[in-house]
């Protein structure tokens, strides 16, 4: 099975009631982790690379490892770019063989988003690749990306039929609460979303996919891992997991997850460590990173986005 587009992913888990997982891939070991756990539980996939990613790993190795992972499970799997800010940054990874990108014009003004976003759609549909747009701005910090409290602001429902129906996206980015990083709510903040923004979304743009960022749980057990061999991460809180079933069982269809992947593998490998710290063969630390990812993406696809099976 060569790569494949969102387009048909999507209208599966809108009419499914279900959301494909986006996961952030850096190294072969992230790759493997995810892509053995979707074997097993038979899932579509959506492997995403942001900026910073093709810059640490290089595109082709990103490329040409994903190629692998579809060779060895048959799976279904889409190759996206995320947070794609330029025109000749989408351009050159649809040139490079990804299936879906994102261009992320949530800075700039509604009419220069929907001018940039129209030009990536024009190029991209030409080539057969799928296209994410974003209206409102996420909080959070990234490599590429930096907004602050301050600056961010929900998605205004006014604003996306006309969005969708100017630019030509296949699936739309909402800012309803969740952000970017591991930090999501202070100590003590009661985790909220707008679903509320949603509904509206979804009344707007009936049987229209829609992509949540920003949506990692922060799972508190590898948290605590972390801090119980020699981390410092006390405040970090993030999406509880019935917001997303339930964000997954209305329009949302992409679910972006790094954060949590992070986590696991860092938990594992201080834990690593802390047990054996004369060990020195990366083999040894990376092994068990990978199978952390593996059961962490395991346990997402199963009981928080409900694609299993869905391949
Ligand atoms: O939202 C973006 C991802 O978490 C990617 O982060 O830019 O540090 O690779 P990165
Ligand atoms: P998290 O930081 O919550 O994992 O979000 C990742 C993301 O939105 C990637 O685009
Ligand atoms: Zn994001």
């Amino acid at each position: 099975m060569p790569l494949v587009s969102t387009k048909e992913m999507f209208e599966k888990a809108y009419k499914g009631g279900y959301a494909i997982g986006a996961f952030n891939v850096n190294n072969m070991e992230i790759i493997q982790g995810i892509t053995e756990a979707a074997k097993e539980e038979n899932a579509p996939l959506i492997l995403q690379v942001s900026s910073g990613a093709r810059k640490y790993a290089n595109h082709t190795y990103l490329v040409k490892l994903v190629e692998a992972a579809i060779q060895e499970t048959g799976l279904p799997i889409a190759l996206h770019l995320d947070h794609g800010d330029t025109f000749e940054l989408c351009k050159s990874c649809i040139d490079g063989g990804f299936t879906s990108v994102m261009i992320d014009g949530s800075h700039h003004s509604f009419e220069d988003n929907i001018a940039l976003t129209r030009q990536v759609v024009e190029y991209a549909h030409a080539h057969g690749v799928t296209v994410e747009g974003e209206l409102g701005r996420l909080a959070g910090i990234e490599d590429a990306v930096n907004v602050s409290e301050k600056d961010a602001s929900y998605t205004d429902p006014d604003q996306v039929q006309e969005f969708v129906e100017k630019t030509g996206v296949d699936s739309l980015a909402i800012a309803i609460g969740t952000s970017h990083g591991a930090y999501k709510f202070k100590p003590g903040q009661k985790p909220q979303l707008r679903f509320d923004i949603l509904e509206e979304v979804e009344k707007r743009l009936p049987g229209f996919p829609i992509v949540l960022h920003g949506a990692s749980s922060v799972i508190p057990k590898y948290v605590d891992i972390i801090n119980a061999n020699g981390g410092r991460m006390p405040d970090a809180i993030g999406i509880p997991e019935e917001m997303l079933r339930k964000a997954a069982s209305m329009a949302v269809c992409k679910i972006n997850i790094d954060s949590d992947l992070r986590l696991a593998m860092t938990a594992a490998i201080r834990e690593h460590f802390a047990q054996s710290p004369e060990h020195f063969d990366p083999r040894q630390y990376l092994s068990p990173a990978r199978a952390n990812i593996k059961e962490l993406v395991k346990h997402k696809l199963v009981n928080v986005l409900g694609c299993n099976n869905k391949a």
